[in-house]
Formats: structure tokens, sequence, C-alpha cells
């Protein structure tokens, strides 16, 4: 009986000469958050595109919920374990739109009731609903983003550095979405941070990437 909902193993990525991150192996388990940490080029965002089958390592595997990802349709893999990418863009209209845009993709159904109810999960007021998107703090707009990933039920979520861009109080407010999120619902969580007091206040464990030497 295994717990964990993704595992990497092995994973080496190489271009040309250079090897960004050698054997990296590890198990992510529901309720759990890692960190991936390393410096700017290292190759944080790429480890979550690998994770989720936007880019193929030069070696080892990527096994989700027991199956190799290759195996996953592209879209329900996806669905299942979201990339949340370092800019958070909000797609034309409001936020209503934006939350409701990746069920229609699904063909999901939902009610207003539960619209509110993820806004509320991610403390956002309920009356921003209507409000044009793209015009949002950067803050407002991470937390619409982890919102419309929420409302596809994933066990995953993979944030690539969702509060780098964020001054002090947005990244505690957001932060604090992040962990509430995760205690509430069973899912793992894999999060990109330059920042290491962030990694250290937050994540059980932190994967170090970009520090091998290059050859
Ligand atoms: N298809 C590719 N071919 C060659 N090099 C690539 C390819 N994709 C990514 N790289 C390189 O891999 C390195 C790692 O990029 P990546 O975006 O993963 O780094 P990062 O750790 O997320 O950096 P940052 O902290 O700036 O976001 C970069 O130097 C990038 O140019
Ligand atoms: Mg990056």
């Amino acid at each position: 009986m295994h717990s964990h909902i993704l595992e990497m193993k092995d994973i080496t990525m190489t271009f040309g000469e250079r090897t960004l991150f050698k054997d990296i192996s590890f198990r992510l388990h529901r309720r759990e958050t890692i960190g991936i940490s390393g410096p700017s080029g290292g190759g944080k965002s790429t480890l979550l595109r690998i994770a989720v089958d936007l880019q193929t390592p030069t070696a080892g595997e990527v096994i989700f919920m027991g199956k190799d990802v290759r195996e996953w349709e592209p879209r329900e893999l996806r669905r299942n374990m979201i990339l949340v990418p370092q800019q958070a863009s909000m797609f034309p209209g409001t936020v209503r739109d934006n939350l409701l845009w990746g069920l229609k993709i699904h063909r999901l159904k939902i009610d207003e009731e539960a619209l509110h109810q993820v806004l509320k999960e991610v403390n956002l007021p309920i009356k921003i609903i209507d409000k044009v998107a793209d015009n949002l703090s950067g803050g407002e707009k991470q937390r619409v983003a982890i919102a419309r990933a929420l409302l596809l039920k994933p066990a995953a979520l993979l944030l690539d550095e969702p509060t780098s861009a964020l001054d002090e109080e947005s990244t505690l407010v957001v932060e604090d979405t992040i962990n509430q999120v995760i205690s509430d619902r069973e899912i793992g969580v894999l999060i990109v941070t330059h920042n290491r007091e962030q990694a250290q206040r937050f994540t059980s464990r932190v994967i170090e990437v970009g520090n091998s030497e290059v050859h």
C-alpha cells in the first residue's frame, strides 16, 4: 500500500554539455509540502514541467498515482496534478470567468455557491468575483490561480514561485492560503521557492537543484 501520490525516480536532466540535475528521487505524500530550491536557471521550473510530462527527462521516471506519467491521458494527468506557473496569468474577463475556465474545458458543472466557497478558501472576498481578473493585485491573482486549480480537485498542486513577485504582506497571505488548503484537502504540494526561510517554515523537506557541476 503506497501512500504517496507522486514519485520521481532518478531524474536526470541534461542539455548538451550541461547537467541541470542528476538522479533526483523523492516521493510526495498527501498533505505534504516539498520545496524545490536552487539558483536561477538551476532547473526548478524544469523539474515541475517534467512532473506533469511537459518535458521529458534525460533519464528517470515519474510515477503519478501508481502510473507512469507517459501512460496518462495528458489532459487527465494535468487535471489531477496542476502546475500553477511562475507568473499566474489571468484569462480575459472576470474572476468568475477565470474560475469557470478550467471547468468548461473539462466539461464539469458547478454552482455559484461552490465558487463562493472556493474564494473563501483562498481568503478572497466574494465580491471580487465580478471584477476584471487582470486588474487584481499580484497576490490576488495568485490566489485566483490557486482557486481555479482547486475547483478541479487535483491530488497534487505544483506551485512555481507563487510569492516571488509579492511584497512581504501578500506573501504571508498566500502562504497562509496554501497552508490552509493543504490541511483542508488531501493534496500534496510541490513548491518552488528561492527563499530559504520560506522553505524552512513551510515544507517538510527541500529538493536542491542546479548545483551540479558543469562538465
Ligand atoms: N529545451 C531546452 N533546451 C536547452 N536548455 C533549456 C531548455 N529548457 C530549459 N533550458 C535551460 O535550463 C535551465 C533551467 O531553466 P529553469 O527555467 O528550469 O530554471 P529555474 O531554476 O526555474 O530558474 P528561475 O529561478 O530563473 O525561474 C535554463 O538555463 C534554461 O535555459
Ligand atoms: Mg523558474
